[in-house]
């Protein structure tokens, strides 16, 4: 079989490392990094949402499936493409996609879907918006409509910092078009927590779940990132409550856009906040999360690209997807001014000594070999060093003592990773 990943991040890696894993495949990455070269990937010069490029190369190299990591070929229509072209995509069409790409569209379909989820105001003018903020009171979440690199959400804790965000978006249109529209929501509080499913259409059969860290620095400070750290399972969603959170917040959506003659195929994440009156929807993404998709693949066994073609023929079932009870942890390491401006190049040493203990799988996320052969980074989030253990205590010892191996001049990484669900185990 041969499979092209899309993609050059952590989750990327992952991919390419769960999938070359099978003896009878052959994976190339678009663009791929350090790491995906060294699972044997054949890197292809291609940009991951350069969609023609990769229809043509997908049709020239005999390309049986093709897995977009990231959000931005589907957007664009990269499984419609490719689906013209009789080709196999694992992931939702452009209409299905816009789940993430259109915060408005996503709370239409949860509307009509019954999905419990934050109260929310749609505007597309100021003084509109401003009006609501005033009747809406703080705090308040103001959201740009469309993909802003994760720089689109303001949870604002006064009346004056709403206004302030919806004049940035409506008024200076700072976001361009993703910021034509916004949403305004009801400030929700409570643990989040990611949960993925594999999606066929119509059936959802989840991973176990996941917990990522989005701010910058420890105890949840700092500006918000892609993801410094996630582990798996989440204590604050634990199994036995997997099945109904399901049934409650991802299996009406697959119903809806069914409906709507777009069945979703494909992961679907739903990004929940745990409140007082139970899991409600902050978001969707409509691929795996990154870093939540590193220790995630760290604890499934089944064969990922069966589970995938499954997943596209219509036919997945609980059977299929099968997790070990361990615990993974994934810590990232990033350049110092990451997720502002940082600089490339920082040469990387000790992955290979982090790597001599078994349980310990180093992602790379933004790294490229050299000529001479050196590890150099090229991203802001660098390395996802994972572990797999018997306990979260164990996972997030593992994982610090690895990271304690490697060394990058002015890197930093989170040193509380897996503590918030240590804390809720002990209480
Ligand atoms: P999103 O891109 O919608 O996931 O938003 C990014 C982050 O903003 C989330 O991970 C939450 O931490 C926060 N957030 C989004 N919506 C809400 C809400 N309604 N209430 C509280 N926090 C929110
Ligand atoms: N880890 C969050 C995301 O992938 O969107």
């Amino acid at each position: 079989m041969q499979i092209l990943v899309l993609g050059s991040g952590g989750r990327e890696h992952a991919l390419v490392w769960k999938l070359a894993a099978h003896p009878d495949t052959t994976v190339f990455v678009a663009p791929g990094n350090g790491g995906t070269e060294l699972e044997g990937a054949k890197q292809v010069d291609i940009r991951a949402d350069d969609v023609p490029g990769i229809v043509s190369f997908a049709k020239k190299n005999r390309i049986d499936l093709v897995v977009p990591g990231p959000e931005l070929p589907l957007t664009l229509g990269v499984t419609d493409a490719l689906k013209k072209a009789g080709i196999a995509c694992f992931g939702p069409d452009s209409y299905a996609a816009k789940l993430e790409g259109s915060k408005s569209f996503a709370k239409e379909i949860m509307q009509r879907a019954k999905v419990p989820t934050a109260a929310c105001r749609i505007v597309q003018n100021l003084d509109e918006a401003r009006s609501w903020v005033k009747k809406m009171g703080a705090p308040l979440v103001v959201k740009a409509d469309g993909l802003a690199a994760g720089k689109g959400v303001v949870v604002a804790r006064t009346e004056d910092e709403a206004l302030k965000a919806v004049s940035i978006m409506l008024g200076d249109h700072a976001f361009g078009d993703a910021g034509s529209t916004v949403l305004l929501e009801e400030c929700l509080v409570g643990e989040e927590v990611s949960l993925l499913c594999f999606c066929d259409g119509k059936n959802a059969v989840p991973l176990p779940s996941a917990q990522d860290h989005k701010a910058a620095y420890d105890g949840d400070s700092g500006p918000n990132t892609g993801g410094m750290g996630a582990y798996s399972p989440a204590p604050v969603l634990p199994e036995s409550a997997v099945k109904a959170t399901v049934e409650a917040t991802v299996l009406p959506v697959l119903r809806v856009l069914a409906e709507d003659g777009h069945p979703f195929v494909g992961v679907l994440y739903a990004g929940l906040m745990m409140t007082s009156d139970g899991p409600k929807v902050l978001e969707y993404n409509v691929r795996f999360g990154d870093p939540e998709c590193q220790p995630l693949l760290m604890r499934l066994e089944s064969d990922l690209a069966e589970v995938m073609q499954a997943c596209i023929d219509g036919r997945l079932n609980a059977t299929l997807v099968r997790s070990t009870e361990k615990t993974a942890l994934g810590v990232v390491i990033a350049k110092e001014g990451y997720p502002g401006s940082y600089e490339k190049g920082a040469l990387i040493r000790g992955i290979e000594k982090a790597e001599e203990d078994p349980s310990i799988k180093v992602f790379h996320s933004g790294t490229k070999r050299a000529a001479d052969g050196t590890l150099l980074s090229t991203g802001g989030r660098i390395l996802c060093v994972t572990a797999l253990a018997d306990s979260l205590a164990l996972a997030q010892e593992k994982a610090y003592a690895a990271c304690g191996k490697i060394e990058i001049d002015g890197s930093f990484y989170r040193k509380d990773i897996g503590d918030k669900g240590l804390t809720r185990k002990r209480s």
